[in-house]
């Protein structure tokens, strides 16, 4: 596995991988949902791709860039052990050296659920993706379903932009008690780990309700949120039940499908989690 951190090295590497060429972009601090999707790139692709780079233009002035974990030692072994042939490290000043001034913006699909409440969030992430595009040229980019509207937004991205690439959005991988893996578990507290399977229970609590019947989206919002409710350590941001295409909430009845996402803080640290209900 080659690793390398300019944008130049990066080209040099790129350019002796036969294709297919897979991308999986990551922020680092890699858990199973990550490597998913590098042994998904592995099986569908001559050669893989995975970037690590915590992109500061998502993150919002409160939130957890400083904090954000990482350990890029750890990283690289699991990246090698997925069979990635060539991680790209790049700097913050390699992506936005000083005098910086494109951005990438996504209009309608960015504005509901994650869009709404974090201002500036999917110009930062539709800007990076399409910097790691132009720059790695990969086939196919794999991105995870635990982020769905990310994945939105980067088909969308795609399609208005003209990248000739697939996008291929894997499965959420969760921990045995039904957490969704995420880089920011590791802030919870012994208690509030307990506390933050209420997100996947409240989505089985959903699901159950749809699977006997209730079809009223203002009812499946509310099964979830009294779910939520109940658990003392937990405070949700946002509840939904939406189109999975145009993420627009759904009201009375559901016909076809329907995505069930929350954003629910557990003490400090917010967490999400979705799932598709389908007739
Ligand atoms: P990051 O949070 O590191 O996630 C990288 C990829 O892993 C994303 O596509 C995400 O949806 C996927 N992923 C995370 N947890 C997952 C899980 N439990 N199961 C399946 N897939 C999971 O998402 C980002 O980074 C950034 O926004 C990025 C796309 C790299 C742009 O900066």
């Amino acid at each position: 596995m080659i690793t390398v951190s300019t944008i130049a090295e990066l080209r040099q590497a790129r350019a002796y991988l036969a294709g297919p060429v897979g991308l999986v972009p990551t922020m680092g601090y890699l858990h199973d949902g990550h490597l998913s999707l590098a042994r998904a790139a592995r099986a569908e692709c001559a050669s893989v791709v995975a970037s690590i780079f915590i992109n500061p233009t998502q993150f919002g002035p409160q939130e957890d860039l400083a904090a954000y974990p990482r350990d890029l030692p750890r990283d690289l072994n699991l990246l090698e052990a997925a069979g990635v042939d060539l991680v790209w490290t790049p700097t913050p000043e390699i992506m936005y050296p000083p005098g910086y001034q494109t951005w990438v913006t996504v209009e309608q699909v960015t504005r509901p659920l994650e869009g709404a409440m974090r201002p500036g969030h999917f110009r930062g992430v539709a800007t990076v993706v399409a910097k790691l595009f132009n720059a790695v040229q990969p086939d196919r980019a794999y991105f995870g379903q635990k982020d769905a509207q990310q994945a939105v937004v980067i088909r969308q991205m795609v399609r208005d932009l003209n990248f000739p690439i697939e996008i291929v959005v894997g499965s959420i991988q969760r921990e045995a008690d039904g957490l969704a893996m995420s880089s920011r578990n590791t802030y919870l507290n012994p208690a509030e780990r307990q506390a933050a399977t209420v997100l996947s229970r409240a989505l089985a609590a959903a699901r159950a309700a749809f699977t006997s019947g209730e079809r009223n989206a203002s009812a499946l919002r509310q099964v979830m949120t009294d779910t939520i409710n109940a658990e003392p350590l937990a405070r949700w941001q946002y509840v939904s039940c939406a189109d999975p295409d145009i993420l627009l909430e759904l009201e009375g009845p559901i016909s076809g499908r329907a995505l069930l996402s929350m954003a629910v803080y557990v003490g400090k640290t917010r967490l999400i989690d979705n799932l598709v209900i389908r007739d």
